[in-house]
């Protein structure tokens, strides 16, 4: 283990240890009291809904006890949180329980990345580098789901975004953006060390911006493949409240990565807490990290074989998978125990048995995870507990993962083993 993750995973374990020992008791005692008060209400519900006379509706309405409030603070407030589902077909399928974060359900962009891109603009506003309504502007190269949320973010706190993306992405996702007032560069798609390749491009165009006398304001790189404030996000975040919601009782997290930032951040919050807990990369075709996870070397096989059809990850699948390794995947890439290979087949197959079957309608990188946590599930056995994320819906993915598949119909009596198998 080199000196600089030694450092990150001591130092996230102590910090992991004290951060869980104050939410522990907390979060026990507001449990306790937030669901009987829930218990109460719902029986209280139950009885007025039998209750067919409006007179005596309205008389009963006000024995009702109306929760305290809960008033969100702006569009932030609606970051983080999400609810822990669980997925009754992949469930009942495998004998395990199959339980996702709903991270689509996240308030502003609708994906994990709220958590990160708030995380970023909070980190550089405590640093003093942003200053609202200044035309200080947000620079950064993403497959989408960040800049969106950046976009959001940016709107609601005084800032700018300017987003530079590859131009083979979901067109919805740059729509989105400019609908939120973003300024997109779709680019051609190239390798890192090309200067034009978006994250560079992204590097660049904040640095004009910075050094320009016309522009007003300064230009900041968001620059979450490198940043810290993106796993520290998921470990201050989707971790403790993945350990909340369990109650502690999980076996194993499933999840792909594409900057790295919410598997390193989980593993090292839920590492510290569970010593047997597992946790395992979902990658898709074309992705190095499965390898680099399983033999320590970055290679996928496409290279080889000379079949590669895209200048960054050969699949059809947006937001994870990688052909190199980040600070934010390498700060837990010693914490992760397995990896699982899905191909583009059984993530669209796996994304229209979702539907089918369970009515969760997501996009590519959630269907990888599924795919993954339920070959865990096979692996495992049953009786165990799996968390995976759902990270966006399928309505962004309509125009490219989703397009030509139609639901409902004899083509989609397949069954489960079926899909893991193609
Ligand atoms: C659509 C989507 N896929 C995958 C991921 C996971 O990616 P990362 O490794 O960058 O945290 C995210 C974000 O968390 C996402 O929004």
């Amino acid at each position: 283990m080199s000196d600089h993750s030694k450092y990150y995973i001591t130092g996230a374990f102590v910090l992991g240890a004290v951060v869980a020992v104050g939410l522990q008791s907390l979060q026990q005692h507001s449990r306790e009291a937030a669901g009987h008060q829930q218990e109460q209400h719902q029986i209280a519900l139950r009885r007025l809904s039998k209750i067919n006379d409006l007179d005596t509706l309205k008389k009963n309405l006000s024995d009702i006890e109306i929760a305290s409030g809960n008033i969100k603070e702006g569009i932030e407030g609606c970051i983080g949180d999400t609810p822990l589902i669980k997925i009754k077909s992949l469930s009942e399928a495998t004998g395990c329980e199959i339980l996702a974060k709903a991270e689509f359900l996240n308030g502003a962009g609708n994906s994990p990345k709220d958590r990160v891109a708030l995380s970023i603009i909070q980190m550089a506003e405590e640093r003093g580098l942003l200053v609202p309504h200044s035309g200080d502007t947000i620079y950064e190269g993403t497959v989408g789901s960040t800049g969106i949320s950046l976009a959001a973010i940016c709107r609601a706190r005084g800032y700018k975004a300017h987003i530079c993306m590859p131009n083979d992405m979901a067109i919805e996702k740059s729509d989105l953006l400019l609908k939120l007032g973003a300024e997109v560069e779709r680019v051609k798609p190239a390798p890192i060390v090309d200067q034009n390749q978006f994250v560079n491009l992204a590097r660049t165009r904040a640095k004009e911006h910075t050094d320009s006398n016309e522009k007003p304001g300064r230009g900041l790189f968001a620059d979450q493949f490198e940043n810290e404030a993106n796993w520290r996000a998921h470990f201050t975040g989707t971790g403790p409240e993945i350990y909340e919601q369990t109650g502690g009782a999980v076996d194993a997290f499933v999840s792909g990565a594409g900057t790295g930032g919410t598997i390193s951040g989980v593993a090292l919050f839920l590492k510290s807490k569970l010593p047997d807990f597992k946790v395992v990369l979902a990658d898709p075709q074309g992705s190095g990290l499965f390898n680099k996870v399983k033999y320590g070397v970055m290679f996928d096989p496409k290279e080889r074989e000379g079949t590669r059809r895209r200048h960054q990850v050969d699949t059809i699948v947006e937001g994870i998978g990688i052909n190199r390794v980040t600070h934010n995947f390498e700060v837990g890439r010693e914490l992760i125990d397995d990896a699982i290979r899905v191909t583009d087949e059984q993530a669209t197959s796996m994304a229209r048995w979702l539907v089918e079957h369970d009515g969760i309608f997501v996009g590519s990188s959630s269907a990888v995870n599924c795919v993954a946590a339920t070959k865990l599930a096979k692996q495992l056995g049953p009786g165990h507990r799996i968390v995976t994320l759902l990270c966006d819906s399928g309505a962004r993915h309509l125009s490219k993962f989703w397009a030509n598949k139609d639901v409902g119909g004899a083509e989609n009596d397949v069954s489960l083993d079926k899909i893991l198998a193609s």
